[in-house]
């Protein structure tokens, strides 16, 4: 592999930070006046999930979370993503507040000011009130759009005076594919046709609540994040290089023109009218997209994909990749791969970065970035994860070269803080900084432990990143 050589440089205000979701920690599911979310539902019906795991305990943040902020604090981070739970708020996804768990994201909200570090707020990651689902179907309802931006509205007046950035959406173009189109999440549905009703209908909501947040003037920055897998042409053949173009006008454009330009690519909207998938427009929707127009894109990088040319069209449009037109993913041959099979790409973080800066020139936030792996907590209570510190290290200079470059990149979120639930994969699958006692089975003493990356991570930002090598 190529190795970046640029001399390392990061802005001086660059954000530190690192990530987690309220469902993936928080645990006291049922606590608090909070009642369930589609994730606390959809896990507790059988084999949804990698054994059966959920997040009623999950690392049990909710309870510890000054222990994990005074771990924040002893690592120097300068930023903490974390998302709010929609039903901690309002239980009911609308109407009635839940004073106590306002109360919970101010105290949390106050101690990380207090420890000199910024919040980050997503508003949601994909922890939908079942309420909402039970009264409209959720995200296939129009009314939803309202009722997320009331939320969120919600959110500006009450902590709008001390969070800086805001997250509207995590992973739009993740949780409804996974969840309309591979039956994989919450809603667990398979239907293409509903699956790009429900995206124009999370784009809609997206960017009415960007343009309230702008129209109601508030301080700060806001934009939704993007799970971002650039792909390559496995070869030089030109059919390959279509299958390419294909492949990111399709997972990429395909969002991130909605919500920067207010537009679905041409080459998109022309394949599904040709196969027979409607988005759902309305008069009107088109002024809506384009008034929402995010100040920062926020980028979740985990691995890149490569694609070759395939000329069989498929008869029914059960996976993503089936849309795109002559193309079909393969493996890259250059790439090694995680435990989890996920290919490790740091030049494809730098090709992201300039992807975007040529396409849309606004300024990058990169929102998540980790390795999942198995860790071993040693008997003297260690965590050697050096190749979490080697996976890490290859990204930041990755993203110093993109800077080096021009592209303009305010901070870097790794994914995550403690370690945590992972959706569909359990709890052994870990991308902490801090290890926590619990697996699998049982709970355990949900006991904090620092690994080597902790460590290393600390020494990064204190010297600004020039620690990286
Ligand atoms: C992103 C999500 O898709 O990737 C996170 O925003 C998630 O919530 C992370 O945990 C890693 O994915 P996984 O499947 O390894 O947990």
């Amino acid at each position: 592999m190529r190795s970046l050589s640029t001399e390392i440089s990061f802005p001086d205000n660059f954000l530190w930070g690192s990530s987690s979701a309220a469902y993936q920690i928080e645990g006291a599911h049922d606590e608090g006046g909070k009642k369930p979310s589609v994730w606390d539902c959809f896990s507790h019906e059988p084999n949804r999930t990698f054994a059966n795991t959920n997040g009623d305990i999950a690392v049990d943040h909710y309870h510890r979370f000054e222990e994990d902020v005074e771990l924040m604090k002893e690592m120097g981070l300068k930023a903490y993503r974390f998302s709010i739970s929609w039903a901690r708020i309002f239980p009911e996804g609308t109407g009635q507040i839940n004073q106590e768990g306002v109360l919970f994201y101010d105290q949390l909200i106050d101690l990380l000011i207090d420890s000199g570090i910024e919040p980050i707020v997503t508003i949601y990651h994909w922890d939908l009130p079942q309420a909402l689902q039970d009264r409209y179907g959720g995200w296939e309802s129009r009314k939803i759009i309202d009722d997320f931006a009331y939320y969120a509205s919600f959110l500006f007046d009450h902590f709008g005076d001390r969070v800086n950035h805001w997250i509207t959406v995590n992973e739009q173009n993740v949780f409804v594919m996974q969840g309309w189109l591979f039956g994989l999440h919450p809603p667990g549905v398979k239907d293409s046709k509903r699956a790009f009703k429900v995206n124009h209908i999370v784009n809609l909501a997206n960017a009415k609540v960007i343009d309230l947040f702008h129209s109601l003037g508030n301080k700060g920055k806001i934009g939704p994040s993007f799970a971002y897998s650039p792909a390559y042409s496995v070869d030089s053949s030109p059919e390959s290089v279509l299958a390419m173009e294909n492949f990111n006008v399709f997972f990429t454009d395909f969002w991130l023109d909605v919500y920067v330009r207010g537009i679905y690519p041409s080459f998109v909207r022309k394949r599904l009218t040709d196969i027979g998938i409607s988005l759902g427009e309305l008069p009107g929707d088109d002024v809506v997209l384009r008034r929402g127009k995010p100040d920062f894109i926020g980028i979740n990088y985990y691995q890149s994909t490569s694609v070759t040319f395939d000329e069989t069209e498929p008869k029914n449009w059960s996976s993503f990749s089936t849309l795109v037109k002559g193309a079909k993913k393969v493996s890259n041959p250059y790439l090694k791969k995680t435990d989890w099979n996920w290919t490790i790409d740091p030049i494809g973080l730098a090709v992201t970065l300039r992807r975007l800066e040529s396409r849309y020139q606004l300024p990058i936030l990169i929102t998540e970035n980790g390795l999942g792996a198995h860790d071993e907590l040693t008997e003297d209570g260690c965590i050697h994860d050096q190749y979490r510190i080697s996976y890490l290290k290859e990204h930041l200079i990755a993203i110093n070269e993109a800077i080096a470059d021009g592209v303009t990149v305010i901070g870097y979120c790794s994914w995550s803080f403690t370690d945590l639930l992972s959706w569909l994969n359990g709890y052994k699958k870990r991308y902490g900084f801090v290890y926590v006692d619990r697996d699998d089975e049982s709970a355990r003493t949900l006991e904090r432990y620092r690994k080597d990356s902790f460590h290393w991570y600390q020494k990064v930002i204190e010297s600004n990143g020039l620690n990286l090598i």
